[in-house]
């Protein structure tokens, strides 16, 4: 069976992404909210991410055509929309429990070929893969922020998945442009084994007043070259989304010092600056520009 018909389940950051990748692959997409103003925020940011990439063509002398791509994409807040889709990839919020609740009803609720997949960043896809009731069918689908210009995708089996449904699901991964790696269901995959406890090492940095944010930003970029520092990458990702991950990773792996939560991120999420998202995180946003 090929993938032609994808299910998104949140259209949040990384759900719109994912949805309009889909598309652009030539797949059908259904994308599936909790209420009509988030879907609407979600597909406007698709419509926007479109034009950008035809106004891009456009002046590298190319063709990108925005509207066949976004008719392939549709919008619900019915999850029986998602009963006949081949491919279900959920994009929700980082909560395990809400994610399991999620997959035990898509697993009443979909055809019996369908495969499921989570974006999660942190959480083992063996859980959720249980809660679905069909432990064979699972991978982890685990994009990156922002989907449409990040060319990875990383592509998580746990022991229970079939051979045939990760080859499956490494290819869909390729009809999305992305590229592929394999890898097994340990906390954070590959990139955020790596990652998150740099950011949040920063952030101790920070709370021990080593550094500004501003200056630690600088040094990374203009030291190593990297795209962004640690500090405009937390508020890229949602602080909200990073303490997720690490109170998530704290709980299983108490001893682990790389895992210990920064004061700072507790305290500017419980202000609700949670970066990017809401305007404010430790710097300040208008739209999808630092200001
Ligand atoms: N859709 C279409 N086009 C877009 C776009 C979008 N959503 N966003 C930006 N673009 C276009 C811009 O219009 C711009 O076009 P031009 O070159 O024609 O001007 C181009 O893409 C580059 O964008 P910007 O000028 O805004 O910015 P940039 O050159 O600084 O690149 C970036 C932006 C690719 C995000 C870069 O800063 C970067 O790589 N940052 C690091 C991102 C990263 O590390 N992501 C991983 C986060 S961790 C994660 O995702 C995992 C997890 O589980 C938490
Ligand atoms: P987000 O908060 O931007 O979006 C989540 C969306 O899911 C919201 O629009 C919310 O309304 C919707 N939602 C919540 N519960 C739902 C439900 N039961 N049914 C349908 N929709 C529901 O979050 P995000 O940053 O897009 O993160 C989504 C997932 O992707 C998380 O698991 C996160 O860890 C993972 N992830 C995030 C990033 C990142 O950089 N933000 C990168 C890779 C993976």
């Amino acid at each position: 069976m090929s993938i032609k018909k994808v299910g998104v389940v949140g259209c949040g950051l990384m759900g719109h992404g994912i949805a309009q990748v889909a598309a652009q692959g030539g797949c059908t997409v259904v994308v599936v909210e909790t209420e009509q103003k988030f879907l609407d925020t979600g597909l406007a940011r698709i419509d926007k991410s479109l034009s950008k990439m035809a106004e891009k063509a456009k002046e590298k002398g190319g063709n990108f055509e925005a509207a066949p791509v976004r008719a392939r994409i549709s919008g619900s807040l019915e999850r029986k929309s998602l009963a006949d889709c081949d491919l279900v990839v959920e994009a929700i919020v980082e909560d395990l429990g809400v994610k399991n609740k999620l997959f035990a009803e898509l697993g009443a609720l979909c055809k019996k070929e369908t495969i499921f997949a989570s974006n999660t960043s942190s959480f083992p896809i063996a859980e959720m893969a249980k809660a679905s009731g069909r432990p064979s069918q699972f991978v982890g689908l685990h994009f990156f922020n922002p989907v449409q210009l990040m060319k990875l995708v990383e592509v998580v089996r746990t022991d229970a998945t079939s051979e045939e449904v990760f080859a499956q699901a490494r290819a869909f991964g390729e009809t999305c442009g992305k590229s592929p790696v394999a890898c097994k269901d340990t906390p954070g995959f590959v990139v955020n084994r790596l990652l998150v406890p740099y950011m949040a090492e920063a952030m101790k940095m920070l709370d021990r007043g080593d550094a500004s944010a501003q200056d630690i930003d600088t040094a990374m970029k203009f030291g190593c070259g990297y795209p962004m520092g640690p500090f405009e990458l937390t508020d890229y990702v949602g602080l909200d989304t990073t303490l997720s991950i690490l109170q998530g990773w704290v709980k299983r792996y108490p001893n682990e010092p790389a895992f210990k939560i920064p004061a700072v991120l507790e305290k500017l999420v419980n202000e609700k600056k949670l970066g990017r998202k809401s305007g404010q995180g430790f710097y300040k946003w208008e739209g999808d520009k630092r200001t």
